[in-house]
């Protein structure tokens, strides 16, 4: 790419993020702890799934040092839906640090946010750039397409990949406006998420089009291929007797050494995952990462339970109510909320 080229594409890009960028609430602030909390989420995930969880974790969170004082509990509820539940652990871990050794506050520069758990390259960038101004390119897997694109290099894999992205890294920074670094990152990634996408790319709609080497004339990747996987659970329910009959469900907490969703709870799952149809109480799909989820859930009483499931951790009756604040998983959530057994917040 010529250098003299770089302004016009700076300007041609920042024009076109003011007029078309998504309103999105994390935009709409400069608080470090803000844009820190929207990055980490943002990680693998839906910006659309994301929104609520945002509003709703700034509301009950809204400083390090609140989120520093949760309990890791009430951080993972907070969390619950939007799955990677590491990205939390180490986030509430990180705030704690800096509740014990930074005056409450994250640091301003990219060097010393990266010391931070869970913070790597790519949050660091783009704290330090939307925050602080700091003049360092976001490198994202967004941003590796529309660089490579641009530039007319075919996305390596195997052994190139760790030279190119060096090579991407160094033309990201060089193409980027020292002069509105978090506006610029933030339009590259908008770029790669609504108009120079991996399948489909709208180039007509590309304010980079006349600086574009591939202008979709780019291979495609194929989309990875989904597996099917059956799955049932069992629906207890019962009811306390105390005055405001309030209803309990059978919930099971998955062990802390467990290496996916370690502490989080599910319904009890069945020992086969076909549901007899005069049983069935709810058929929903549900996707994590490469695989679809044909759910089955079926009803259960506290005496036919133990012959229908496999204990996989501590089972424990809760209130729906207490149910809806805990750290459910995201399928739990979702069958509890399907079936309209969750009270409207935070459900
Ligand atoms: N993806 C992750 N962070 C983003 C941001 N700040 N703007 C646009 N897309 C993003």
């Amino acid at each position: 790419m010529q250098l003299a080229d770089v302004p016009s594409l700076r300007a041609a890009l920042l024009t076109w993020y003011h007029a078309n960028k998504r309103d999105l609430p994390w935009r709409r602030t400069e608080d470090p702890y803000a844009i820190w909390v929207s990055e980490i989420m943002l990680q693998q995930t839906r910006v659309a799934a994301v929104i609520d969880h945002f509003k709703i974790f700034m509301d009950r969170l809204p400083t390090v040092t609140a989120l520093a004082l949760a309990s890791e509990q009430e951080v993972l509820a907070l969390w619950s839906g939007l799955g990677y539940y590491r990205r939390a652990r180490m986030m509430h871990k990180a705030a704690q640090s800096l509740v014990a050794n930074h005056q409450n506050a994250l640091p301003s520069t990219s060097v010393d946010l990266r010391k931070l758990s869970g913070i790597g390259a790519y949050t660091s960038a783009a704290i330090a750039s939307i925050a602080h101004g700091e003049p360092i390119a976001v490198v994202d897997g967004n941003v590796e397409r529309v660089i490579c694109r641009l530039a007319g290099w075919e996305e390596a894999s195997g052994a190139g990949a760790t030279a190119q992205d060096r090579e991407i890294g160094s033309l990201a920074n060089r193409l980027l406006d020292p002069a509105h670094p978090g506006d610029f990152n933030q339009a590259m990634m908008e770029l790669g998420a609504t108009i120079c996408l991996p399948r489909n790319p709208q180039c007509t709609a590309c304010p980079l089009f006349t600086e574009c080497k591939t202008r979709g004339e780019h291979k495609t990747t194929p989309r990875p291929k989904m597996q099917s996987r059956p799955i049932g659970y069992a629906l207890v329910l019962r009811k306390t007797r105390s005055r405001q009959a309030t209803q309990e469900v059978l919930l099971e907490q998955r062990p802390a050494a467990q290496s996916v969703m370690p502490g989080l709870w599910e319904l009890p799952m069945l020992n086969t995952p076909e549901v007899p149809e005069e049983d069935l109480l709810l058929a929903v799909r549900h996707s994590i990462m490469q695989v679809n989820y044909n759910v089955q859930v079926r009803s259960a009483t506290a005496k036919t339970v133990r012959a229908h499931t496999v204990e996989g951790g501590e089972r424990h009756w809760i209130s729906l109510t207490q149910a809806a604040s805990l750290p459910l998983t995201g399928l739990a959530r979702k069958i509890l909320k399907r079936l309209e057994l969750l009270p409207a917040a935070l459900s």
